[in-house]
């Protein structure tokens, strides 16, 4: 303790990270991953309800479209969203359900959302706090007749994403100030357009690709404007997933000199540097010239994923708040043989090949060696502080207010009762908001986080297995039972702070 800290030791804990008055503390979901709207998989109103049914693409069990019945226990999904006390949730709209031919929309699935927001804003119920919508108008899953005719890369699919999205205004524009137009363009496009894992299927098609990029660009500028046409004062925004990425030299040579670690690494990976640059110690003296060719795959991964459709947005002046989805770290050692780690059969000129973190090294956050998830994903906290103190993000965003729309922990269950004391979870909870907190006192304008997620769901292509929710749920009853996480996350909500030991 400084001697200041000392003189108001009363009012200053060491063991707790307090922070600002107003950050919210929230938690998120998507449509299709928890609701089983009935129409939805037996009228296969979406691409995603007939890509479950094709042989191979979904991993077993996949739920069969109704993944954890949301629709049918929202009263009770609700009573557990004002429990845990957190101020926001982010929710998304079923475009398929909602939208289902042109100027088709159908009132009963709009019905039902109005039934959760009146709820959750507290609208007939006094005594229940009002929780901050943060809604987002597609995640992932796209109308099968917009899908037959091409989807995104179809330019029309862009101007019936404005028609809806002025549709929700209609309804719901009164009661939702905070908007995200698309989730994760950057993994849309890859799963879709390059590894083909999810619809449309399509492997190595850098031409639809770009067509699709244009589109889903286009429709966040339609969907912005019109949004701001209907209240400028509301706030709109996209959700990007963002990785660490490193080169194995870097994160090698990270690992061997831990306590010499400057602060800066992130700078030397990311972004486009020049080849030159030098990797040094705390005191800024040089240790090493770094090897560049693992560089290349991990500057170029990270410019097409991280950052362009952050430029884009930027550029046209249409983004009033970045969304980050922070899930993990990647380490690439360059190689033109390399493999894609989302389809093993497949060469890649661009991926370079996929390394497993050094095993001596240890996270600044949790001070331990690599843990991984039961997805494979590294746990690394100190990634999400690396990717959002970095020059280039520090260049392009500036002041904006940022979100960390989803951030979450996966395990497979084996032990439904032993499942419940998920100790790990909290921890990562804990170690990324310790990283959050640091990066927001290095000037980080975080205005909130949201946990991925609020329920166990169906993980897309992996099927129901991968569990990120703070609220279980058994998956032959639909049983809901919370979480230790759950409680954890309430205590940290109610009290905006962490403790630290
Ligand atoms: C990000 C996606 O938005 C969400 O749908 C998915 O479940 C999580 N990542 C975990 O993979």
């Amino acid at each position: 303790m400084n001697p200041v800290q000392k003189l108001f030791s009363c009012f200053f804990d060491p063991n707790t990270l307090k922070f600002p008055k107003d950050f919210l503390w929230g938690t998120a979901t998507a449509a299709f991953q928890i609701e089983g709207h009935p129409d939805e998989y037996s009228q296969k109103l979406s691409d995603w309800a007939k890509w479950i049914d094709e042989p191979g693409k979904v991993l077993p069990p996949t739920g069969n479209g109704d993944a954890v019945k949301h629709l049918e226990h929202l009263d009770e999904d609700i009573a557990l969203i004002q429990k845990l006390g957190a101020g926001a949730y982010r929710f998304s709209f079923n475009w398929a359900t909602i939208h289902r031919g042109e100027d088709d929309f159908n009132e009963e699935a709009l019905l039902y959302y109005k039934k959760l927001i009146d709820s959750l804003r507290a609208k007939e119920d006094s005594s229940q706090r009002p929780i901050k919508l943060f809604a987002t108008l597609t995640h992932f899953v796209l109308p099968s007749w917009l899908a037959e005719q091409g989807g995104w890369e179809n330019p029309n699919t862009a101007c019936e994403f404005n028609n809806y999205t002025n549709i929700l205004l209609d309804y719901f524009g009164d009661d939702i100030e905070d908007w995200i137009t698309i989730n994760e363009p950057n993994i849309f496009l890859g799963f879709g357009y390059e590894s083909g894992i999810w619809p449309p299927g399509k492997t190595k098609d850098w031409n639809g690709y770009l067509k699709a990029y244009q589109g889903l660009l286009t429709g966040h500028e339609l969907a912005y404007k019109s949004i701001k046409a209907f209240d400028p004062k509301y706030r709109v925004g996209f959700s990007q997933n963002m990785y660490f990425f490193q080169s194995l030299q870097e994160a090698e040579f990270e690992a061997t000199n831990q306590n010499k670690y400057s602060g800066n690494g992130s700078d030397n990976a990311q972004g486009f540097v020049s080849s030159d640059t030098d990797i040094k110690d705390a005191d800024g003296k040089r240790l090493t010239r770094r090897a560049d060719l693992d560089k290349v795959p991990a500057v170029i991964r990270n410019q097409l994923h991280n950052w362009s459709f952050i430029e884009s947005c930027l550029e046209m002046g249409c983004l009033d708040f970045l969304g980050v989805n922070y899930y993990t770290r990647f380490i690439y050692k360059f190689s033109t043989l390399a493999r894609d780690p989302a389809n093993s059969g497949l060469l890649s000129d661009l991926w370079g090949g996929l390394e497993k973190a050094p095993k001596n090294y240890k996270d600044i956050f949790t001070g331990k060696s690599p843990k991984y998830n039961s997805l494979g994903w590294e746990v690394f906290p100190e990634g999400l502080y690396r990717v959002l103190t970095s020059h280039k993000f520090k260049q392009l965003i500036g002041d904006l207010p940022v979100y960390i729309t989803e951030n979450g922990y996966s395990h497979i269950e084996k032990d439904s009762e032993l499942d419940l004391e998920d100790d790990y979870r909290v921890d990562f909870i804990k170690n990324h908001l310790k990283a959050l907190h640091k990066a927001m006192k290095e000037g980080l304008n975080l205005k909130g986080y949201f946990y991925w997620s609020l329920i166990d769901n169906f993980e897309w292509a992996l099927g129901m297995d991968p569990r990120f929710g703070l609220i279980h749920v058994d998956q032959k009853t639909y049983k809901r039972t919370p979480k230790k996480s759950y409680y954890y996350y309430s205590e940290l909500a109610k009290s905006n702070s962490i403790k630290l030991v």
